[in-house]
């Protein structure tokens, strides 16, 4: 008997597929959602030779309340949502921003016209770290001010947060959230058999780094070493991506035991600031690999430094990570590898 139906758009996504393998784990029955705009169904059978059974997927984008509508009449006592469905390359976010906020705002704003009219009451959503901007005091808690965000795709978090804020203190809604900010998700699924799908130049970090090691990149850059580190690069909270697909399972958890206020925020992280050249040799130190990399001037945009205060996701949603910066490199190691076995067999 299962804990209940979990709807989980963009579940076919890097954090979407590791969150519907962790909701399986823990006993519900996710029913995934995705227009495979950003992600391809190969996730799918990665899904399927985890778990040794088929996810139900509707091929729909999230903007179309009439498809969605079908779903939801489809897919009878969905007892929750989890909102992973947006775009988010921070760069292309700069040069098209309407098709961020189309799709970032737009989804969830049918999103919970939909949950309203078939009565489900709870969501989780994707929200990120980026939403601090450049922050005053470290490590940043929940209660550190959110600030102008530093592109649309930032901004899109930003606005998402106070359309759930606004719907609770409207007082005409049942629906509670959970707003869930990532830190930075990186590395795989233990199996190898899902993970962050390589589409196109990567703009993350790890990505970069193990199709550098693959030999694909030529050499990584080191976007600048003088800013105020131990070691000059800056400063990011790595999070392990099935770390924070089990956040996703203890929050709706939370929601489906009535536990939440109309609408709660976590911070989801390690707590523990690396810098990118921890990072990097974190990568050497636990797959043997040599990294090829050069330092290279500032990113625009970059944050300096932000790591999470995780106080609050472990003392009032009882969650914590449990995996080390070097098991997440060697699981991000491993994905490269089986990507490029694949490749080959086919
Ligand atoms: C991490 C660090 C770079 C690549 C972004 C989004 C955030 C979230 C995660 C969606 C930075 C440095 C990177 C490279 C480098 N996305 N770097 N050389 O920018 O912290 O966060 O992705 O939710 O919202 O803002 O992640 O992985 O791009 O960069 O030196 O080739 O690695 O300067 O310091 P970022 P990132």
């Amino acid at each position: 008997m299962s804990k209940g139906k979990i709807l989980v758009t963009g579940g076919a996504g890097y954090i979407g597929s590791h969150t519907v393998v962790e909701l399986v784990e823990a006993g519900f029955e996710p029913i995934i959602i995705d227009n495979f705009s950003n992600s391809k169904e190969s996730a799918l059978e990665g899904i399927k030779a985890i778990l040794h059974k088929s996810i139900i997927c509707h091929t729909i984008d999230c903007t179309d309340a009439a498809a969605l509508r079908k779903v939801f009449e489809q897919e009878q006592d969905i007892q929750g949502v989890i909102h992973f469905a947006a775009y988010k390359a921070v760069g292309e976010s700069v040069e098209e921003p309407l098709k961020y906020y189309h799709n970032n705002v737009g989804s969830l704003v049918t999103l919970l016209q939909v949950m309203a009219e078939f009565k489900v009451f709870n969501l989780v959503f994707s929200s990120s770290c980026t939403v601090y901007g450049i922050p005053e005091k470290l490590p940043v808690t929940e209660q550190t001010p959110v600030q102008k965000a530093n592109s649309p795709y930032g901004n899109t978090k930003k606005i998402c947060e106070e359309i759930l804020t606004d719907l609770a203190s409207s007082g005409n809604s049942n629906i509670k959230s959970i707003a869930l900010r990532y830190f930075n998700p990186i590395g795989a699924h233990p199996s190898a058999k899902i993970g962050e799908l390589p589409l196109g130049v990567p703009n993350n970090l790890v990505p970069f780094i193990t199709q550098t090691a693959a030999g694909i990149r030529e050499q990584i850059t080191v976007f600048g070493n003088d800013y105020d580190t131990p070691d000059g690069t800056c400063i990011r909270d790595y999070v392990h991506v099935v770390d924070l697909a089990k956040a996703h399972v203890v929050a709706v958890e939370r929601l489906l035991q009535n536990k939440a206020e109309s609408i709660e925020f976590y911070n989801v992280g390690t707590g523990t600031g690396n810098t990118v050249l921890e990072a990097i040799h974190a990568f050497e130190h636990a797959t043997g690999q040599k990294l090829n990399y050069k330092i290279g001037p500032r990113r625009a945009g970059d944050v300096p430094k932000i790591y999470a205060d995780v106080t609050k996701a472990t003392e009032v949603l009882g969650f914590k990570t449990t995996s080390t910066l070097e098991e997440a490199m060697q699981s991000a190691w491993d994905w490269q590898l089986s990507l490029q076995d694949n490749t080959a067999k086919v």
